[in-house]
């Protein structure tokens, strides 16, 4: 079973660029968000109001946010450390943020300069902040699969930190395979436990195709889960009509079936990686999964050629060949 629909959150611009070495000129970013923004993309994130002397890259924040020709169907949400980031992207007129946290203590620290359980009480007070003036928080869990510096971490550590930051009030949170080393097997796990504490529908899938993985993990992320308690109550997979059902639960136990994520975050081109992970590079491109989901019928609302050219557009200002399949299989716009 899989989804009808999926909202597709566009990262390109935020995760697809802030790595870049050369600085890429501020229109090239403008117009690059102004193409997407003709797609039909749901959710574009424009942005990130961090140091710039962390990533020098985002330093033109503020320009990029107020030049761009926001699209009444669309969202532009920005990245927001802490309280810093957040009055700036405020003040240069955000409507939604997003928080990113982690589910390493390590990267943590090298990506935010400190423990989770600090990060947590930064989040807390740009939540709070954010939900008096009525601005959306999305929250991230980076290293859900996998650390670059501490390797595997526990799928119950990445629930306890979905759960906190959903808590708080995030009402997406993304879970990250910030180094793009899980495979169907860990993805699979990581939801089964995140999927204990938090609604599906509350959660995104953010993948990077490092290893090739990331259209597989997506599509196991979209297929429903078998999940203990406390959802069981919501929802229910047997009908007591059907023998053969109540057979397969009563040899379960108590399980139930929880609907699949339906909020997935792709990089237009496959840009990006983040520049605490070393190897990160590339997140899943937004063309191959528009052409996966597409082939599987199910809507995104979103029109794949036009992102392609959009892709085209940003490649070649960097002057370098897409990592979409889906672009190269199309050929030269
Ligand atoms: P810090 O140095 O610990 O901050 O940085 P501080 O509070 O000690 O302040 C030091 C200086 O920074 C001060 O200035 C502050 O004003 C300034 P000074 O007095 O020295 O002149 N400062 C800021 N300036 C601009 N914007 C701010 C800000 N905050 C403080 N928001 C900080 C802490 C979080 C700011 C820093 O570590 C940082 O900017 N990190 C950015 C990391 C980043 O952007 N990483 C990439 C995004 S995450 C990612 O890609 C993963 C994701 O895609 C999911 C996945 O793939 O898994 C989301
Ligand atoms: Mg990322």
């Amino acid at each position: 079973e899989y989804p009808e629909y999926v909202k597709i959150v566009e990262v390109g611009p935020r995760d697809g660029l802030q790595n870049e070495k050369e600085m890429v000129p501020t229109g090239v970013k403008i117009q690059l968000i102004d193409m997407l923004s003709e797609t039909g993309l749901p959710v574009i994130e424009a942005t990130s109001f961090v140091s710039s002397k962390w990533v020098p890259q985002m330093a033109d924040h503020t320009e990029v946010l107020q030049a761009i020709h926001r699209s009444s169907h669309v969202r532009y949400p920005v990245l927001t450390p802490n309280m810093h980031g957040f009055q700036d992207a405020v003040a240069a007129g955000a409507t939604e943020v997003a928080v990113f946290g982690s589910a390493s203590e390590t990267f943590s620290r090298k990506n935010i300069n400190c423990s989770i359980d600090e990060s947590i009480l930064r989040f807390e007070e740009v939540i709070c902040t954010a939900k008096q003036r009525q601005i959306p928080v999305r929250g991230y869990v980076s290293c859900a699969l996998g650390c670059p510096y501490e390797g595997p971490i526990e799928s119950t550590k990445v629930a306890e930190v979905v759960k906190r930051l959903y808590e708080l009030g995030c009402y997406e949170v993304s879970l990250g395979d910030t180094i793009g080393v899980g495979t169907p097997g860990s993805m699979a796990k990581m939801l089964h436990s995140v999927m204990k504490e938090v609604p599906s529908s509350a959660l995104a899938v953010h993948c990077h195709d490092t290893y090739g993985q990331a259209l597989a993990n997506i599509l196991i992320a979209l297929q429903g889960q078998h999940v203990a308690m406390p959802f069981c109550a919501l929802y229910t997979d047997s009908s007591p009509q059907d023998h053969m059902s109540v057979t397969a639960v009563a040899k379960r136990g108590p399980r139930c079936s929880v609907m699949g994520i339906c909020t997935v975050d792709s990089s237009v081109a496959g840009l990006g990686g983040c520049p605490y992970a070393q190897g990160a590079s590339g997140n899943v491109s937004t063309e191959d999964v528009l052409y996966m989901l597409h082939g599987m019928g199910i809507k995104t609302g979103v029109d794949l050629s036009k992102v392609i050219e959009a892709g085209d557009f940003i490649c070649k200002a960097l002057n370098r060949k897409t990592n979409s399949k889906v672009a190269q299989a199309r050929g030269d716009y």
